[in-house]
């Protein structure tokens, strides 16, 4: 049945007051990630929410009163309380979701293909399903990453279709609130980070503006359209993965010249101006490198021309984990092992530090190398224990496996690994190889240890 109110035709009055009786309704499309803390936050605020996903898993679990989200900090609380509240649900059926919801939030992954070609395909074939399903008078908010153009060009044309169905600003409402939120730490991010809100115009930013305001603490900042918006939130990410390339090939240059990179940082940071980022074995997750091909495409799209500066770091940020492999080639011949045959464990695969999250992670790239090159591959990951990775089961500990080890590689920097003791691997590994591509390990203890250590930038201690 079609709920009755048009959310689009409320004046600020009546919006206040429905907000605050909390008779609107909301549907999060894609609850993963970043969709479940968001739906998450809707319905604690008191707004009756539902979320939609194609994953019957997810959707189970979730109505079974089971958080999925182990490494989400304090959404494990807000689950079970909107849960018991009933003030959230799950369900596949889209046109349900849908159909009970006068607002509806698009938190749909925005991957890239096997080229670096951004995939938008969910966020398309949604747009089309609301076009064919969607009643008239919804508010639709696009969170996911996309780049700028995006919503008012390929995604309009598929919801607004061909007929006359649906018409923007007659039917329906459109704009973007694009997540900034970290992984691992999404509920403090909720309550700290700006949001930017750009919409088709006016009056539906002045929607968004409200109703967010009414969820979540944090400043709003109005941005003049929805490609501004989409381009602050690409911004933001092709700067640092930009200034890690930067770090990055520094690391590459100082371990020629025998110059720690850590302690050039350390001592750069002291300066005003200078904003520290790190090197490591490559840059990952469902963000940073998709944004940065997102920008070039975006920027080919528009000027006929690639982005010749974000190109380049995007390589040089690809090439760190045969680096990371290179390293550990190097400190293998001081022994005269060739890798062929070696043992070596590989610490972390999370694409970050504390959280479970795998994807686009640099350290697949460093397990292929190895298994190209022939080496005998262990992992070990808090998040990951006990199951398969990248195509290996994983260890559930990693301490009694040290004996036929004959190097490790720190590919994450997880808590779990901060405290590991140099003297300690000395005394255990068969031989006591150590590349560090987080440079967690003081290099001096490692030296003291005797273990043959490697960290990215650091060169031969
Ligand atoms: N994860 C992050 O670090 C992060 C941070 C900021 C922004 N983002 C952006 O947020 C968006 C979502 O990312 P995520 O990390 O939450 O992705 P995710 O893969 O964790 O979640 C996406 C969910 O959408 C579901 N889905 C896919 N196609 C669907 C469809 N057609 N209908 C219904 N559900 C569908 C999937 O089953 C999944 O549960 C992306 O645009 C991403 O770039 C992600």
């Amino acid at each position: 049945m079609e709920h009755t109110s048009k959310i689009i035709e409320l004046n600020e009055h009546d919006l206040i007051q429905s907000i605050q009786s909390n008779t609107i309704s909301v549907c999060v499309i894609g609850i993963g990630r970043i969709g479940l803390p968001t739906a998450l936050s809707f319905a604690n605020s008191g707004i009756s929410t539902i979320g939609v996903d194609i994953n019957s898993k997810l959707v189970e679990m979730i109505n079974s009163k089971i958080f999925p989200l182990k490494d989400e900090p304090g959404y494990d609380v807000i689950f079970d309380k909107v849960i018991n509240e009933k003030k959230f649900r799950a369900t596949t059926n889209f046109s349900e979701g849908v159909n009970s919801s006068d607002i509806i939030v698009l938190s749909l992954p925005t991957p890239m293909n096997d080229q670096n070609i951004p995939d938008y395909s969910a966020l398309l074939s949604v747009a089309k399903r609301l076009h064919d399903e969607m009643f008239n008078g919804k508010l639709i908010i696009l969170e996911s990453t996309v780049e700028p153009g995006f919503v008012e060009t390929d995604f309009l044309k598929i919801l607004e279709g061909n007929d006359e169905k649906l018409k923007l600003g007659k039917n329906f409402s459109l704009g973007v609130c694009p997540e900034t939120a970290n992984p691992g730490q999404i509920l403090n991010d909720f309550e700290r980070l700006p949001r930017l809100v750009g919409a088709m115009d006016e009056s539906t930013q002045k929607l968004i503006i409200k109703i967010y305001k009414h969820v979540f603490t944090v400043d709003l900042l109005p941005m003049p359209d929805c490609k501004t918006a989409n381009a602050v939130k690409l911004t933001t990410n092709v700067f640092r993965d930009l200034n890690i390339a930067f770090v990055n090939e520094l690391a590459l240059i100082f371990e020629k010249a025998g110059i720690d990179i850590m302690t050039v940082l350390e001592a750069a940071k002291t300066k005003y101006n200078f904003q520290v980022h790190y090197p490591s074995a490559g840059v990952g997750g469902p963000c940073l490198p998709v944004n940065s091909y997102q920008m070039i495409n975006f920027a080919k799209n528009f000027t006929s021309k690639t982005f010749e500066l974000v190109e380049k770091g995007r390589k040089i940020n690809e090439k760190m984990p045969y680096h990371t492999v290179d390293l550990l080639e190097d400190a293998l011949n001081e022994i005269n092992k060739p890798l062929s045959g070696s043992f070596i464990l590989v610490l972390g695969v999370s694409y970050k530090p504390d959280v479970k999250d795998i994807q686009i992670s640099p350290i697949e790239k460093i397990i292929d190398i190895l298994k190209e090159k022939g080496a005998n591959i262990l992992i070990y990951d808090p998040y990951f224990k006990n199951s398969e990775v990248f195509g290996i089961k994983t260890l559930d500990d990693f301490v009694q496996n040290l004996g036929i080890l004959d190097g490790l590689i720190i590919g994450t920097a997880h808590k779990e690994f901060h405290n590991i003791d140099p003297e300690f691997l000395k005394s255990k590994m068969k031989n006591p190889i150590v590349i560090d591509s987080k440079n967690i390990i003081d290099q001096h203890l490692a030296k003291k240890a005797g273990l043959i250590y490697r960290g990215i930038g650091r060169g031969k201690i």
